[in-house]
């Protein structure tokens, strides 16, 4: 109670002064964290630090039921500092030093409720994505629009030296047949590390949080450690709900995780537990997972979740203005006040772990390929392209229909015209248009189609329909010459040049989130994470429909696309 009183007075504070205050507040209130080998540190004394962690995140709409909107906004932004006031008093009876937050608005300040938390020495691990924008397992992407809201949350929360990491997707893989998704979460991985680094931010760690499935588990821990470090990930979090009421560090599997992570060459958590299978929960693996035989190896954990919805994971409920802890809550509590892992200083500490062999392409198992990865988002290459072409898409197309067209388009002749815009993880063959939005997509192959016609064909073959249109062409200046040119005329190259354009003011995204993509099941040993459903990735309209209709209607409407010509 004492602590809620120093935030009020530290926000009252802010609030009739100026914003300078609470800007000095904010850079020295904590202690940042830094990484060395597997573990977190203090970054200016050395003491190692176990994430105590907490979800907090209200009426996340991440499963089935944001099909029906049409806005990306179904989320509401978890740092509010009314309801940071409110539930900082309960988050520091649970010990709490961290809480992840799923989906944050990048255009809103963060500086007061950032400051409110770290004057409660609490760090935020911040997922980059939202669910109206976030990789999609079923027809995975890295594109600019994913670029831009990632390096736009980036922008943001990096100002706060109680920013802990940043999580670069949830549980997006989640079974061999769509670990190719994986490859594009680790394109996501890569360019927000280098983004960070060209901005010159603070050392932030990007990390992914997966999911617990057995038949992929390892693949996945391998994959985005292995190879080169500047495309790996910083930290490994871990969704594990094997745990179940009276269970046992043997019978959770929980040894042979911590078995499996214990040459694991950078730093690994739990980025969600507490099963739910036995009600009330008793949190008997807290003191295991701070205790001899984990703490080596892990750095504490975040328990799933903060509030009670309909999910049934809450620690507390909140109606407004109160907040009732539930016996989970307690629970939690009295487990967590027997933890006192101290770990190494680390100074004391040399890591000799070295990164893991990356997992091989196989059928059965693995789908996607080490390198390359699917290129880095350029909204300039892709708008230089887009403005050298000469047929386009008509602007009365309505996007929904953009599927049906790249079948016709793509279907006709060899399919080479397709070849600038394709991605395939598993091959490794990637278009240098493949991160552009669809408009430009579907430009560019009509535009392909259209060029490759010769004399009297020509001035027919943009039109499909009334489809396609002709436009003027801007002459490009030398930026975008040089950029097309690396792309190549088929644009079967690639472009390995940093985007020059920033996530700042470029984070809005066009379309909201479409059916599936939520993935609630997880194959862990007996147990499924009820609460992954909630809080993964929901594909975006646009850019979730293209592969999967375009794989589709290949083959339907090609003899279509035919005749029209
Ligand atoms: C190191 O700093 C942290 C944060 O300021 C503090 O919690 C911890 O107790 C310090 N360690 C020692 C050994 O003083
Ligand atoms: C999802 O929609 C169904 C039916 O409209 C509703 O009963 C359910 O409560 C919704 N779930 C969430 C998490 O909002
Ligand atoms: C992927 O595999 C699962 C079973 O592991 C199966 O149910 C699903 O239909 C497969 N999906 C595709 C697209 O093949
Ligand atoms: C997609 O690309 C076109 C052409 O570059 C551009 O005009 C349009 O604004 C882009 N759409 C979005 C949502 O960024
Ligand atoms: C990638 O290419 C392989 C080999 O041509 C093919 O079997 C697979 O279906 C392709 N994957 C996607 C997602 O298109």
């Amino acid at each position: 109670m004492r602590g809620f009183g120093i935030a009020s007075a530290a926000a009252a504070l802010v609030a009739t002064t100026s914003l300078f205050v609470s800007q000095v507040a904010a850079q020295n209130d904590v202690d940042p964290i830094v990484i060395k080998g597997s573990k977190f540190f203090y970054k200016s004394n050395g003491t190692q630090f176990y994430i105590k962690g907490v979800a907090y995140q209200q009426d996340y709409q991440g499963g089935g039921n944001s099909s029906s909107s049409e806005s990306d906004d179904q989320y509401t932004d978890p740092l509010q500092v009314d309801n940071l006031k409110r539930d900082i008093p309960y988050l520091k009876q649970l010990m709490t030093n961290t809480i992840r937050v799923y989906a944050v608005n990048p255009e809103n300040d963060h500086q007061e409720a950032m400051s409110m938390l770290a004057d409660a020495g609490i760090y935020v691990v911040a997922d980059l994505s939202q669910p109206g924008n976030s990789i999609n397992r079923n027809s995975p992407a890295w594109n600019d629009q994913l670029y831009a809201r990632y390096t736009a949350v980036i922008d943001e929360m990096s100002k706060y030296s109680n920013t802990l990491g940043y999580f670069a997707g949830n549980e997006v893989s989640n079974q061999p047949n769509n670990t190719d998704a994986s490859a594009f979460v680790k394109a996501a991985v890569r360019d927000s590390k280098a983004y960070i680094k060209k901005q010159g931010y603070r050392d932030i760690g990007v990390g992914y949080a997966t999911n617990d499935d057995a038949d992929i588990r390892e693949n996945m821990a391998n994959y985005f450690n292995c190879g080169d470090q500047e495309d790996a990930i910083d930290f490994w979090g871990y969704n594990i709900y094997s745990w179940c009421g009276d269970s046992s560090f043997t019978e959770s599997g929980y040894d042979v995780r911590t078995k499996e992570f214990s040459t694991y060459s950078v730093p690994v958590f739990f980025a969600e537990y507490g099963c739910n299978e036995v009600s009330p929960r008793d949190f008997t693996d807290t003191p295991v997972l701070y205790g001899d035989k984990m703490n080596d190896v892990w750095s504490g954990g975040i328990v799933y979740m903060y509030f009670q919805e309909d999910n049934d994971y809450g620690l507390v409920s909140v109606d407004g203005d109160s907040v009732k802890p539930n016996q989970d809550f307690s629970n939690l509590a009295s487990q967590l006040s027997k933890v006192s892992a101290t770990g190494t200083q680390m100074s004391a500490y040399n890591p000799t772990a070295s990164p893991a062999e990356c997992p091989e392409v196989s059928t059965s198992s693995w789908a996607a390929k080490a390198t390359p990865l699917p290129p880095t988002p350029n909204q300039e290459l892709c708008s230089c392209m887009y403005n050298s072409l000469k047929c386009v898409i008509s602007s009365d197309v309505d996007q929904d229909n953009y599927g049906d067209l790249f079948g016709t388009v793509c279907g006709l002749g060899d399919g080479s015209q397709c070849d600038g815009i394709t991605a395939n993880a598993t091959t490794g063959n990637y278009g240098a248009y493949s991160m552009c939005n669809s408009t430009e997509q579907i430009a560019f192959v009509l535009n392909q189609y259209y060029q490759a016609q010769s004399g009297s064909n020509q001035a027919s073959a943009c039109d499909f329909d009334g489809s396609a249109t002709t436009k003027a062409t801007q002459a490009p200046g030398a930026t975008c010459s040089s950029l097309l040119q690396m792309a190549g005329s088929a644009g079967t190259n690639s472009v390995s040049v940093q985007p020059s354009v920033t996530g700042a003011g470029a984070a809005s995204s066009e379309t909201g989130g479409s059916g599936s993509g939520s993935g609630s099941d997880s194959d862990s040993s007996g147990s499924s994470s009820g609460s992954s459903g909630s809080m993964t990735a929901v594909p975006s309209v646009e850019f979730g429909i293209l592969p999967v209709a375009f794989m589709a209607t290949v083959a339907a409407v090609s003899g279509f696309g035919m005749l029209l010509l």
